[in-house]
Formats: structure tokens, sequence, C-alpha cells
């Protein structure tokens, strides 16, 4: 058997796991044993502590004050903007947009830059691995323009056809629409040189970033996608922010998404001007507390170090995939070369469904069903699968106890 060593000097998984007070409940009697992150990550007291601090001490909206508990806020709220900036290394503050999350991020690019340069004949590219938020939006605006969607398939082991990609490329295609991981099989996409190759067709590029930005280190500028899109809830932050990052020369052609206040230079009854980025599509009171505390949750990432957590969850994913390939009629959806910290699989006279019962009454939390990709599923010919998703938190014991758990639950199942 081969032994993964993930405990290094600088990664201490145990003390880690001190900073989420969640990481110590119990489950149905039993210590809880949270392999559902790619759903959404569990949060450090350092986030949960952001949230308390700008209720409790300077509670105030942004942008509009000249007092003090105003211009804290507004001072943490885009402290908060630079760390985001900082951490996929965006060229300027003003290419972050703060959204809901990763659906509203897409969203406004289909309802603002989409219905702005995509018109009757022209094609949309997406990939057979698309959770909906990236196929749904791309959907509703090819039916509205006369527009044409097109798939890049999915190989048998997970991937996707790069050859057919290549080939479904045309001057036609106006935007190409990739997941960077997949949230279903956890392969990680070669976007850097998808992105080139749509560039070369003329096309522009949007990478769903939701499953990505926890794992990988991420460069927009290096990938050079045009926008880039995730959520706080998976980066150890809060729900309910996300991010939307676009290139400036982009951002500054496209129409405005919700019209209110902040997003205005001059209203007459007339005639509106709209702001400078990127406040131009951040109309309203915003989510001030959780963009603030998302700024705790990337400083979080950045202190542990991203190299390292890496390191830590490449070797839960690889000791729990040989693991896996132990259990009899146990079969891994999703074997690409280059995968991060998920694994999905279905096993053999039983129903995803029931298995995730069956191990929450052990205290184990996995996701089942077919997280959102409902294609994806199709492709594979299977109504679901049993996702385990793992975090920097998470530990070797902890794969034990998943593996022990689906023994007792074939058992029971049989
Ligand atoms: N998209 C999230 C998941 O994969 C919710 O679970």
């Amino acid at each position: 058997m081969t032994t993964y060593s993930t405990i290094s000097p600088a990664f201490d998984v145990y003390a880690i796991r001190q900073a989420f007070p969640i990481l110590g409940r119990m489950v149905k009697n039993k210590p809880l044993v949270y392999l559902d992150n790619a759903a959404t990550s569990q949060k450090p007291l350092s986030v949960i502590n952001a949230l308390n601090d700008y209720y409790t001490g300077y509670n105030a909206n942004i942008h509009r004050g000249i007092h003090t508990l105003a211009e804290e806020a507004t001072a943490a709220y885009e402290a908060s903007r630079y760390a985001v900036k900082q951490f996929i290394n965006a060229a300027a503050t003003e290419e972050i947009i703060f959204t809901r999350g990763t659906t509203e991020g897409i969203n406004l690019v289909a309802y603002t830059w989409g219905r702005q340069n995509v018109h009757a004949g022209d094609e949309i590219i997406i990939s057979g691995m698309e959770h909906h938020s990236n196929i749904v939006p791309w959907q509703i605006l090819c039916n509205e323009k006369h527009a044409v969607l097109k798939v890049i398939p999915v190989t048998e082991n997970g991937e996707l056809s790069l050859k057919a990609y290549q080939e479904l490329l045309t001057d036609k295609t106006k935007l190409v629409a990739i997941v960077q991981v997949s949230n279903a099989l956890g392969t990680v996409n070669p976007v850097k040189e998808m992105i080139a190759a749509a560039h070369q067709a003329g096309a522009l590029v949007l990478v769903d970033g939701a499953q990505s930005a926890v794992h990988l280190d991420i460069d927009v500028q290096d990938l050079d996608c045009d926008f880039f899109a995730f959520s706080g809830h998976k980066v150890y932050g809060p729900t309910g922010v996300g991010v939307l990052y676009g290139k400036r020369a982009i951002l500054e052609d496209m129409p405005v998404f919700q019209g209110g206040g902040e997003m205005i230079k001059e209203v007459t009854f007339e005639h509106t001007t709209y702001n400078e980025l990127p406040y131009k599509y951040e109309a309203g009171t915003p989510n001030i507390a959780d963009t603030i505390a998302l700024k705790a949750a990337l400083d979080f990432i950045n202190t542990t170090g991203k190299a390292e957590i890496r390191k830590h969850e490449v070797g839960l994913l690889a000791y729990a995939t040989e693991q896996l390939e132990n259990i009899p009629g146990l079969t891994i959806i999703g074997k690409a070369r280059e995968k991060a910290s998920l694994v999905s699989f279905v096993i053999k006279g039983t129903h995803p469904q029931d298995i995730g019962i069956l191990l929450d009454n052990q205290g184990i939390a996995v996701r089942t069903g077919h997280h959102c990709c409902q294609p994806l599923m199709k492709r594979f010919d299977i109504p679901g699968t049993v996702r385990a998703s793992f975090a920097l938190y998470n530990t070797m014991e902890e794969v034990d106890k998943l593996i022990t758990g689906l023994h007792k639950t074939i058992k029971m199942l049989s």
C-alpha cells in the first residue's frame, strides 16, 4: 500500500481543525465527518469573528456616509476587494465585481455582455460537464437571440475532448464558458490551453471557478480569461457573496446589469449616466458583512498556504481513491489524469441516496444525486453519484471512516 504523508512542518491539519468550531460537533452521536466541501466549505473562526465584528462594531452602509462607522465599513469592504484582486492576481480592483455567487456572476455576463454581443446564428460553446448554472443562462440567451449552443463532449474517463473542442470553434463562436474544476467529477480542465484556442478563434472565455478557486492557484492574467466567477462560501467564506472578475476594457464596454443606487453617476427623469467600474455593476446596498468576511477567508487560505493545502488535498484524494477502488462493486465516475479534491462513485445494486442516508447515520456527510449536472449524469447513464469532497481540514482518519462506513452501508443494503 502507498503511504500518503501530508503532515509537513508547515501544515498541521489537527491544528487547522481547531480553527473550525463546527468540526467538533456530533451528528447522530458520532463525531462529524464532513465530506461535502464541494457543496459548501465550513468557516474558520476568523470568518465568523469578522461577521460579528462588523455587526457589533461598525455596521453602516458603505460609500454613502461621511460618519465614522460608514468610513470604517467602506474601508473594510474595499479592503476585501483588494484581497480578492490579489487572490486571483487581477490587474486592478476595478475588475472585481461583488456578486451573490458564481451563478449571479455568470448571469451578469449573459444578461449584459451576452445581450449586447450575441446575435442570431452566433455560437456559444460550453462543455458536457457544466453545472446547471453554466448551462441555463446560455440556453436562455441562445433561445432569445436565436444563437446556437454547442457542447464539448466528455470522454469515458471524465475529461473534455480537446480535439472535439478545436472542431467546435469557428468564426461564429462568440463565447466559450467552461468549468475549471468539475463539481461532479473533480476533473481539472486545461483552461489555459482552451482559452488560447478560443482567443485564436476570436471568442471570449468565461471560466467557472466555483470549485477551482479554493484548490488551485488562480492567476487570471496568466490564464488570460476574459471572465472568472467564484463563490465566497466555497473558499471558507460566507454564503451570499461571490466575485465576478472581468477584463477592464470588456467591463467598460458592457451595458449595466441592475439599475438602482450606487451604479449611477447622475439621474434625471430623462436620462441616467452610470458610475465607473466596478460600482457600475453593484446596484443597491451590497452584502456588506459577508463581503468583509470574505477577506478573512482569503487571509486564512493565504496564511495556511495554497501549495501546502494542495499537497494535503492531493494526498487525501489519492488515499481515498485507492481505498475506494478496493471496495467490490464500486465504480469511480471520473478518472481524469488531473483531478482536484473530490471523488464521485456508484456502487452496484445500490442507489446513491440510500448510501448517503446510511452514511449520515454514521455521522458522515457526503452529497448524493446529480450535483446540478443532469446532462453529465445522462452522459454516464446514471441517476447520480455519491460524492466525497475534501477540504484542508479533512484527515486520513476521516477517509478511513468513510471506507468503513461504506462497508457497513453495503452490508446493510445487501
Ligand atoms: N454546486 C454545489 C455542489 O456541487 C452546490 O454541491
